[in-house]
């Protein structure tokens, strides 16, 4: 489908043709025609308009005939935007009025029955909705399918274990797994929120015409249920002017891209040399031009980065939102750029990601030697004091005095830790290598067993998420 921009003005003859004895100016043309970016709805528009023609059809407003040749020249349509044959006249200023024409062109007189009862307010607010499902749903897809990457690299990860931060300082040792799958959960809340996003987007506004609904026979039920739409408008201005739909699905795949830049963050800091967390696959990493020794996270970056332009994109709509008076305006067409932007965005992004996830490899003594500073079993020394009647507040006040008694320089923590009254040899046995992570054992935790059950949870969780899109 080329050759949307290069028409000119004389050859234009608008929809609303009879009403106007002058023709569009260049600079209106230029700013109201949305067809270069709407024509990615014509699957969408053609179905709608099926779906229209079906019920004009049983409520008596087409015969048979009619409606035979306006199906076909739908087909016909269809299959010049396919194929990229359709010719682009002067006054196709948006994707409803392109297909209308052509149909119109090829079909005669039915075909200029095909917008009995309909608006391009119901029309428009129709097609979107159908793509919004579609792309919300494939969406979820390459969601679940990033959770399925993390699941695999969290049973591979074993009884791998690295250290876990607060502040960026850290803290306490956690499983490799309970890390990966930190950001599993994350995203099985963006699945909850896109699949729910979705029952709010599945009502049809196919029938509430210009505003007001229409004094023919129009049955909005049966152009609906054609539509496989879950119902139906009850408030035909609220159905041409609601894009609560729009900013909703901008919010979930928003949040869905924080979650994916909080990801691409920690890829970045792992995969440097101070941490040597991680090594990149070339394939999912760049080079420098002048420095040879590079290996860069761009993907990991670009995810960063991209949240920021999804955040932009929730918020620039929003604003146009504010303020409209009811009911459709034409400010409204901006729903469009920032939607399809904001979903093609988040798919990139989750498929990068992934490939970028499923083949960088750990190092996971790197990740243990982190893990393993005797600082990081402080807590477990406090709680050993706990379990042996210390009040918790005290206890952490005797581990906190022999690691300051250590970093002045004293003696080597674990030998103050051995020769404290209080705590002694078994004490000490704590800061061995790997111990601390094994002490981690409640609902939920970081250590090996907790983990275990909580892979099992997540297992459930996206089996049945499986099952919802
Ligand atoms: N291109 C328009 C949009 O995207 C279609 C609706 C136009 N309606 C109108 N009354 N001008 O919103």
């Amino acid at each position: 489908m080329t050759g949307a921009t290069d028409r000119g003005p004389t050859d234009r003859r608008e929809l609303w043709h009879g009403r106007f004895s002058g023709g569009p100016s260049e600079a209106l043309q230029a700013l109201n025609d949305s067809l270069s970016f709407d024509r990615r709805l014509y699957r969408e528009d053609i179905a709608g308009s099926r779906a229209h023609i079906g019920m004009l059809l049983e409520v008596g407003l087409l015969d048979e005939e009619e409606h035979g040749v306006v199906v076909a020249a739908l087909d016909q349509v269809e299959a010049e935007i396919d194929d990229g044959s359709i010719a682009f006249a002067g006054g196709d200023e948006d994707i409803h009025t392109l297909v209308e024409r052509r149909v119109t062109e090829i079909a005669g007189p039915a075909g200029a029955k095909l917008h009995t009862g309909r608006s391009r307010n119901d029309q428009v607010a129709t097609d979107l909705r159908l793509w919004t499902k579609r792309s919300l749903t494939d969406v979820v897809g390459h969601t679940l399918g990033l959770q399925a990457t993390l699941l695999a690299m969290a049973e591979r990860a074993g009884d791998a274990y690295l250290p876990g931060y607060t502040h960026l300082q850290q803290a306490q040792p956690v499983l490799l797994a309970h890390h990966l799958l930190a950001h599993g959960w994350a995203l099985a809340r963006d699945v909850d929120r896109l699949i729910d996003a979705r029952t709010r987007v599945d009502v049809s506004p196919l029938g509430a015409g210009a505003l007001a609904g229409s004094s023919l026979p129009l049955d909005p039920h049966r152009s609906a249920d054609a539509l496989g739409f879950e119902s139906v408008f009850d408030n035909s201005l609220d159905a041409v002017s609601d894009r609560d739909f729009v900013a909703e699905s901008l919010f979930a795949l928003s949040l869905l891209g924080v979650h994916l830049s909080r990801i691409g963050e920690e890829l970045i800091l792992w995969a440097s040399s101070e941490f040597g967390f991680v090594t990149l696959d070339d394939a999912f990493s760049t080079g420098s031009s002048m420095m040879p020794q590079k290996k860069n996270p761009d993907i990991a970056e670009l995810a960063r980065g991209k949240a920021g332009r999804l955040i932009g994109h929730l918020t620039g709509f929003l604003a146009t939102l504010k303020g409209l008076p009811l009911a459709y305006n034409k400010d409204l067409q901006g729903d469009k750029e920032p939607l399809f932007d904001a979903v093609d965005t988040v798919r990139l992004t989750l498929l990068a990601l992934d490939g970028m996830l499923s083949t960088l490899s750990f190092d996971h003594q790197a990740m243990a030697a982190g893990a393993d500073s005797p600082y990081a079993a402080a807590t477990d020394l406090a709680e050993w004091l706990v379990e042996r009647g210390t009040p918790f507040r005290d206890a952490h006040a005797v581990v906190g005095v022999l690691v300051r008694r250590s970093l002045a320089g004293e003696a080597p923590f674990a030998d103050l830790v051995r020769s404290e009254a209080d705590l002694g040899p078994d004490a000490a046995a704590l800061i061995a290598p790997g111990a601390s992570v094994t002490r981690r054992v409640t609902h939920g935790a970081g250590g090996p067993d907790a983990v275990g059950a909580q892979i099992e949870r997540f297992r459930t969780r996206m089996a049945l998420d499986q099952a919802r899109v």
